[in-house]
């Protein structure tokens, strides 16, 4: 019996040193197995005599049972132990702050874009596009511009290698070739606007060699420099969100308009700091005219029949007066710190503070 107590405090060490299931199974196989060392005690029970085999046998049982629950316990304990490191490893903090979300925001060019297009577009307007590089017919020829006018010349105007249709091929220096191309493509009644990039050879802290435009182009039967202004007074009165924001049209000239005229917005000065509205001062923002017969003309419009105004505006220009933009080189140095701090937010609807009147 002192040797089945032996075997009994080994077998109870064996199973409490087991460190993982894997070794628990192991002394299980080596103590309760086919061949461990409990089931070949029982084996011994057949050649022992009936009074030896019913005590030995029923302590055998006893130790049998024992160390059967002892491995069960065992198991239960190192189960649990390794339930409890994976949730430890695979903790998570649900108390930390979550992670900032980068957010694009939309380019102020993008944005006034957005504007203009929704003003006009209230007003009938539908958007024109057209190819970035012309042939200098588009640019200038159809529009009027006579080949001595200094437009033309290179300090003036990009001209690229090679000819577009016979002609000289240039970097659009307005988005007026839209027009033509409208014009072309298009019976009257017309009623466009046509945002997109622009090139002249120009640099400095407000001229950039690459910029945007928006054009507008009207023509019917009846239209008449009173709309022209009617159309642009309550255009830079949306735009600008001032209900009574004083408008002055400047005679001007432009080759593909006659009458020109410029447009001016009241502003102060005061103090040096550039406010628009009422102030006694004038800011000019525009160009504009009666579209001249000879343009028509070139487009196969009748000018007997039809007649239209158009208009040009740089819109950086807009965007750096509406939103306090101080250079427009800033605009296109693509800086992560300048777009936070002058972009919009991708869903904000365009501004129509004070909107238009009808
Ligand atoms: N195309 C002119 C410019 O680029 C703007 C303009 C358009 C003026 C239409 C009058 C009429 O300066």
């Amino acid at each position: 019996m002192d040797d089945l107590d032996k075997l009994r405090t080994d077998l109870l060490a064996q199973v409490d040193a087991a460190a993982d299931l894997k070794a628990l199974e192991d002394v299980r196989v080596g103590a309760l197995g086919k061949k461990g060392a409990v089931s070949e005690l029982m084996k011994g029970l057949g050649r022992m005599d009936p009074e030896a085999r019913r005590t030995a046998g029923a302590a055998f049982n006893v130790l049998k049972t024992e160390i059967a629950g002892a491995i069960e316990a065992r198991r239960k304990r190192l189960e649990g132990a390794a339930l409890e490191a994976r949730l430890a490893g695979e903790r998570i903090d649900v108390t930390l702050p979550a992670r900032e979300e980068q957010r694009g925001s939309l380019h102020p060019v993008s944005q006034t874009i957005d504007e203009v297009v929704a003003i006009f577009g209230e007003m009938g307007f539908t958007v024109a596009e057209g190819p970035d590089i012309e042939s200098d017919w588009y640019n200038f020829t159809a529009l009027n511009i006579p080949p001595e006018h200094p437009a033309r010349q290179e300090q003036d105007t990009f001209y690229l290698p090679g000819e577009t249709d016979g002609r000289p091929t240039v970097l659009r220096t307005h988005t007026s070739p839209v027009q033509i191309r409208t014009m072309l493509n298009a019976k009257p009644p017309i009623r466009v606007i046509c945002p997109g990039r622009t090139y002249r050879c120009d640099y400095d802290a407000t001229h950039s060699p690459m910029f945007h435009q928006v054009e507008g182009l009207v023509i019917d039967e009846t239209t008449h420099m009173g709309h022209l202004k009617g159309c642009l007074i309550d255009f830079c009165r949306a735009y600008f969100g001032i209900d009574d924001l004083p408008v002055r049209f400047r005679p001007s000239y432009f080759p593909f308009t006659e009458p020109s005229a410029e447009v001016d917005i009241g502003c102060s000065r005061a103090g040096g700091e550039l406010k628009i509205g009422h102030g006694g001062d004038w800011l000019e923002i525009l160009g504009s005219g009666m579209v001249n017969p000879a343009v028509l003309e070139n487009c196969g419009i009748d000018p007997t029949r039809y007649q239209g105004f158009a208009f040009g505006m740089g819109l950086e220009r807009i965007a750096m007066l509406k939103y306090g933009i101080p250079d427009l080189r800033t605009f296109y140095e693509s800086d992560l710190r300048w777009l936070r701090h002058y972009g919009f937010a991708a869903l904000d609807l365009p501004s129509m503070v004070g909107g238009l009147s009808r």
